[in-house]
């Protein structure tokens, strides 16, 4: 065999597991929306994280402390996508830290799984919007490449859509999450859910049969249950 087709032995890029160097100067990304993230702009969440800090593809830049990118494990097989930051996210530059997080950790933990080992954690927009308000569409489609590496680098097999702006933002999807939650979606080989954001939870604190509370803890069930049939081949 000639030392070239030896190579090609190697060249993954009809696989699909290779990506494409990015065409355009990947420093110009963090400075406006109209310069694509091209997939393979990135190759750690360091890197990545380096952008969003100094990132203003929209005005959220202008008031933040700190980028939220993420955080958990960067092989996990389950991924989290919020909304964005709140004022303790963007003071601490973590997700999911301020009550929303904790009662995230005891729903996680119902089904003994930890945000450290078996998840990773982000949010459709990385800085805080102003007031905690919903993002924009613009802000979350200016956000979105981020998020769209994120799911690449870590090619998780389940992705949990967490209220009707991680349904939207990641796949267009305009329905009410009470309609919509419980569900899978499978798209591209990835297995996603949308559930109650923890938030809606906290405003709903009742755990009656059929109640939010009630919706969420068979939500993560099926989740444990769909983990456990990924891992168990
Ligand atoms: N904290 C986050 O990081 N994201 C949310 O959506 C809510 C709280």
């Amino acid at each position: 065999m000639s030392a070239e087709n030896q190579i090609n032995l190697f060249d993954l890029s009809d696989s699909g597991a290779a990506v494409a160097a990015p065409k355009v100067d990947p420093d110009l990304i963090p400075t406006s929306a109209t310069i694509p993230i091209p997939p393979g702009t990135y190759h750690s969440m360091e890197e990545m994280k380096a952008h969003c800090d100094r990132c203003f593809r929209c005005d959220l830049g202008h008031n933040r402390t700190h980028a939220v990118v993420g955080e958990g494990n960067v092989h996990a097989q389950i991924m989290l996508v919020g909304e964005g930051p709140g004022q303790t996210e963007d003071e601490t530059g973590r997700p999911f830290v301020g009550r929303s997080g904790e009662l995230l950790d005891k729903i996680l933990a119902s089904v003994k799984l930890t945000r450290e080992r078996d998840v990773f954690i982000c949010n459709v927009v990385k800085c805080r919007p102003p007031e905690n308000r919903t993002p924009t569409t613009d802000e979350a489609e200016a956000c979105k490449g981020y998020l769209l590496e994120q799911i690449r680098m870590i090619d998780p097999k389940i992705i949990l859509l967490t209220g009707a702006t991680a349904l939207k933002g990641l796949l267009g999807i305009k329905q009410g999450i009470t309609k919509v939650r419980g569900q899978w979606i499978e798209r591209d080989g990835r297995f996603y859910m949308p559930i109650f954001h923890p938030a809606y939870l906290l405003r709903n604190p009742s755990r009656e049969q059929g109640s939010p509370k009630w919706l969420m803890w068979q939500d993560i069930q099926a989740v444990r249950k769909k983990l456990d049939e990924i891992q168990n081949g």
